[in-house]
């Protein structure tokens, strides 16, 4: 059975359509994530998929239960981690963790979390003391407290330097070995490649495309690129042949190419011949990063279409 069945899910905010006939599975002891840019339909989703907003049309089951009508039984056995939460900014995050333990019926052990999420020597410090970065590790604690086993993580790891989010890897890592199903949100695409087992591109509340990330990145056409830094005071038209189909992107020159070898042995050729070093030379298979700027575009969703009006407030949106 799958975790998550989603069909034909429609949510209108006003004369927003924020999502417009999505559909979604999620299997048992599968990572997937939702990318997509801003606006794309990806909070307003997972919150129907949490109970916290009623889908305008669709069926949606997960777990086997309707979200709206699951009540603790449904959410006794999933956990969240909402892109915006609100604590009490009076308590410590060993307290807020027990709190929420309580709310479970076979939670992990307060230190554990606290631990899993490093939040140890913050333990007992004032949540409004904390840094951006220290309040989102909180929220992940609380998400998982429960040793849930179906996890839902809304930019899990959106603020947190680059130690935080390896941790925050290694522990969806530990959790989808433990045989937890994830379903993730992120702007990250080396998150979504490196965690997800399955990646579901949305814009405009649709999919444009699903697949594993390797799938996606070779859909994005040529096999290789082979990419380098600019060598100062050329520019692109100084390049050899090959070097015409470069793409520039900031210092940086990508050509994308299905004969790599004889082209990098033109380049080659073309530098030594030059006595130019170039600097930060490498083939990479495309990334996922190809793909999705092909499928959403670089300029990403801004001008969002069809939101005329004033925003209107979600009537059934219940944040915690
Ligand atoms: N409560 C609300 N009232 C009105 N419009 C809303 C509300 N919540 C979301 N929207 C609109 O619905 C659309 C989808 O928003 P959503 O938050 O689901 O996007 P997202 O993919 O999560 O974006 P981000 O990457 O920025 O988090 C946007 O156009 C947004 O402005
Ligand atoms: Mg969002």
């Amino acid at each position: 059975m799958a975790a998550v069945e989603v069909r034909g899910l429609r949510k209108v905010y006003g004369e927003v359509r924020a999502v417009d006939g999505l559909d979604l599975t999620v299997d048992e002891g599968e990572v997937v994530a939702l990318l997509g840019p801003n606006g794309a339909g990806k909070t307003t989703t997972v919150e129907v998929l949490e109970g916290y907003r009623a889908p305008d049309s669709g069926s949606v089951e997960v777990l086997g239960f309707d979200p709206q009508t699951g009540g603790r039984a449904f959410r006794e056995r999933i956990g969240i981690v909402l892109q915006e939460a609100g604590f009490e900014d009076t308590f410590t995050p060993r307290e807020l963790v027990r709190l929420h333990a309580g709310y479970y019926p076979h939670p992990r052990a307060v230190a554990e979390v606290l631990t899993l999420t490093g939040l140890d020597e913050k333990a007992d410090a004032r949540v409004r003391t904390l840094s951006g970065g220290q309040r989102r590790r909180l929220d992940l604690a609380l998400g998982i407290v429960g040793d849930p086993e179906l996890l839902f993580l809304d930019e899990p790891t959106t603020g947190f330097d680059p130690s935080a989010r390896r941790r925050a890897w290694e522990l969806v890592e530990s959790l989808r070995a433990l045989g937890a199903t994830i379903l993730l949100t992120t702007h990250y695409l080396d998150e979504a490649e490196h965690l997800a087992d399955r990646v579901v591109v949305i814009d405009h509340g649709r999919v444009l495309a699903e697949g594993t990330p390797e799938a996606l990145a070779a859909a994005a056409g040529a096999a290789t690129v082979i990419s380098f830094r600019m060598p100062s005071g050329l520019r692109v038209a100084d390049l050899p042949g090959v070097g015409h189909e470069a793409r520039v992107a900031g210092s940086m020159v990508e050509v994308r190419t299905d004969t790599p070898t004889a082209d990098v042995a033109e380049l080659a050729t073309w530098a030594s011949g030059r006595g130019i070093e170039l600097e930060a030379l490498a083939l990479a298979r495309p990334s996922l990063e190809d793909v999705y700027l092909d499928l959403v575009g670089e300029a990403g969703a801004v001008g969002e279409a069809g939101a005329v009006g004033e925003a209107v407030d979600a009537d059934d949106g219940a944040t915690r």
